[in-house]
């Protein structure tokens, strides 16, 4: 067996921003490339230094103004672009009436769940004070997103793109294009995030959104002919499409362009055209479109799939040379969610494609690896003392007020949570009785595990997991069972860190878990992962070694029962 991630030598991190509270945008450029150059002269990776403030300020996104979260004064927040190796180093001022964190959807926090930034790895940043995250982007190319997962923050924005770029020396399989545009849709509420969170802490459910946002506005609060994108006619641009919403699947597309799909969460995939693609919550996708129609306005579309009321809305993509407006009529959305399951099919890993190192993708062989263990997850809903719960396995995942992270490093996990709430193999009448305490399940560090997720409700599911990217090998409607296996997709399944999983059916995913951590794995569905739809999976480095897991950072925020105890001593080389 090969493996993809040879071990290499990180220093990090080894500097410390300029102690500056109001580094502006043009500061951090300024930094960036002092530290690059500074990084050059030190043969050490650049480090990319943001300040964010974080505050409250007002929007209209559908026409109706309404309280949101913003970054920089930005809604959505500023795009992170970077390039594989990167330092990055972000200065979070929670300005907010309530405790805040970011996490960073999709980037795998090598080594480093102490940046996660769930409560589950991380105490939340109080108001007015400020954390600074510092992670690495490492092994890792593709399209992302941060967001906050405190409270129901996401649901008034906090969110944007996060992107990383190939290191120079390895090719990309496809041309470089004429420009990059981040695209984030979600389904939006004009109810403030503080009324949602009362609705569901009183035991209802959100009901349904108002609209849909491309960008942080729909064509109620974008100028009708406001372009949104420009093209250059004849040329080709990446968009990178990423669903921030809280429930709705939305299916994307762009009036008589059909998009060449090149990248999918961190994998170049064999590049097919998608006249629309189905973009579940918490998945992003990188398409190249080429401006080679008639020079005129086109409406980009996101609308809402398995809805009864379809909520749909469009920004103008214009070419440069452009004569006329768009066509009024919106392209139709497919119906149904088979379409979207022959569509997961489609999808494909290129094998031959280099990944963030130059080795090609295909040369882990995952088909290969004899799986140690099998978890098989269920998800469901039911009152738990007349309130609305969502369950793992019949358990509900509560937060402890001390992270998880933090009871295992300083050995106090006794006085915070027991492992292993659930069983991997669940008896069928499973979510009938519910129980709401942390779910945390322990898994042996660099064992190959399959993880089998059954939706047996009449709803679509995302799923996601932090730390890692894992192999969707199949998902097929009924309930799954060991022979299954049979259908897997186990030479080019690609790898990506979300997997929907359709109404009565199930999905597999496999991986190694050669990250060692914490590591969040929820329903990306806001509600049910707000209400305990979502667990831990704790994998330990037995040896407590610098090599497997970075120490706790210096700057770790700490609340709970260890709030005053003494540091425990260091990990060792
Ligand atoms: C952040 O807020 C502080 C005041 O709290 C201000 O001085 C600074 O300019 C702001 N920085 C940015 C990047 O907006
Ligand atoms: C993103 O970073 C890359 C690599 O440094 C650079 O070539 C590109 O111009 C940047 N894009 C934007 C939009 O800043
Ligand atoms: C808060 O910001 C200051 C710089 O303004 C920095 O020195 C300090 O480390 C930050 N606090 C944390 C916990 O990261
Ligand atoms: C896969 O990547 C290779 C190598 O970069 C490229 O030449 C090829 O066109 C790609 N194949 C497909 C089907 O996209
Ligand atoms: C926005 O788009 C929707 C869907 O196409 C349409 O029904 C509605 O009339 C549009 N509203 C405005 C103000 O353009
Ligand atoms: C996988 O298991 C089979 C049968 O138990 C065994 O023959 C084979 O050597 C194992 N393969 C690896 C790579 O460990
Ligand atoms: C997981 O936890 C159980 C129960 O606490 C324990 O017996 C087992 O050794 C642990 N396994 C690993 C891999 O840590």
């Amino acid at each position: 067996m090969e493996t993809r991630r040879p071990e290499e030598k990180t220093k990090f991190p080894t500097r410390k921003p300029r102690d500056n509270q109001d580094m502006g945008l043009r500061i951090p450029i300024l930094f960036l490339c002092l530290s690059a150059w500074a990084a050059v002269a030190r043969g050490e990776d650049p480090y990319l230094f943001f300040t964010w403030n974080i505050t409250y300020g007002t929007v209209s996104p559908l026409g109706v103004p309404q309280q949101a979260i913003l970054i920089n004064g930005q809604f959505p927040g500023p795009n992170i672009n970077s390039t594989s190796n990167n330092n990055i180093v972000v200065n979070v001022f929670n300005h907010l009436d309530e405790p805040f964190l970011i996490t960073w959807n999709g980037v795998q926090q090598r080594k480093n769940s102490w940046q996660d930034g769930v409560l589950g790895t991380n105490c939340p940043i109080p108001p007015g004070k400020n954390y600074t995250y510092h992670f690495q982007v490492k092994d890792q190319i593709g399209s992302y997103f941060y967001y906050p997962s405190t409270a129901m923050h996401r649901a008034a924005g906090g969110f944007g793109g996060l992107r990383i770029n190939s290191r120079l020396l390895i090719p990309v399989p496809y041309a470089d294009p004429e420009d990059d545009y981040t695209v984030m849709i979600g389904d939006w509420y004009t109810k403030s995030h503080t009324q949602l969170k009362s609705f569901l802490d009183s035991g209802r459910a959100l009901g349904r959104p108002d609209g849909v946002l491309i960008n942080g506005k729909s064509n109620k609060s974008r100028g009708k002919d406001e372009p949104l994108f420009t093209m250059k006619p004849g040329k080709t641009y990446k968009y990178r499409i990423c669903n921030v919403g809280l429930k709705n699947s939305l299916n994307f597309r762009i009036q008589d362009h059909p998009m060449k799909l090149v990248e999918m969460e961190g994998s170049h995939t064999v590049q097919n055209n998608y006249e629309s693609l189905d973009v579940h919550v918490g998945q992003c996708f990188g398409v190249l479109v080429t401006a080679d129609k008639k020079p005129k306005d086109y409406l980009m579309v996101a609308s809402t799939r398995f809805t009864k009321t379809v909520l749909t809305t469009t920004a103008v993509v214009s070419y440069t040379n452009g004569k006329g407006q768009a066509s009024p009529e919106i392209p139709k959305a497919p119906v149904g969610w088979a379409w979207s399951l022959n569509q997961f099919r489609s999808f494909r890993w290129n094998l031959t494609a280099s990944a963030a190192r130059p080795n090609p993708q295909g040369s882990y062989h995952y088909g290969h690896i004899n799986i140690t263990r099998t978890i098989k997850l269920v998800n469901s809903a039911s009152k738990v003392n007349d309130k609305l719960r969502y369950a793992i396995n019949g358990v509900s995942h509560e937060e402890p007020k001390t992270p998880l992270k933090l009871a295992e490093y300083y050995n106090v996990v006794d006085k915070v949570f027991k492992y292993n709430a659930i069983q991997d193999d669940p008896p069928a009448t499973v979510g009938d009785k519910v129980t709401v305490e942390p779910n945390v399940a322990n898994i042996t560090f660099r064992t190959f595990v399959e993880i089998i997720l059954e939706n047996h409700e009449n709803s679509i599911q995302s799923w996601h997991l932090d730390g890692y990217s894992f192999f969707a090998v199949a998902i097929e409607p009924g309930r799954w069972t060991p022979d299954k296996r049979k259908n897997y997709n186990l030479l080019d399944a690609v790898s990506r860190h979300t997997v929907p999983v359709f109404p009565k059916s199930w999905a597999a995913i496999m991986l190694t878990f050669d990250n060692a951590g914490i590591w969040n794995l929820r329903s990306e569905l806001l509600e049910r992962r707000y209400l305990g739809q979502q667990m831990y999976l704790s994998v330990l480095s037995p040896e407590r070694s610098l090599r497997d897991e970075y120490n706790i950072p210096d700057n770790a925020l700490l609340c709970g029962i260890v709030k005053d105890m003494p540091k425990p001593p260091p990990y060792s080389i």
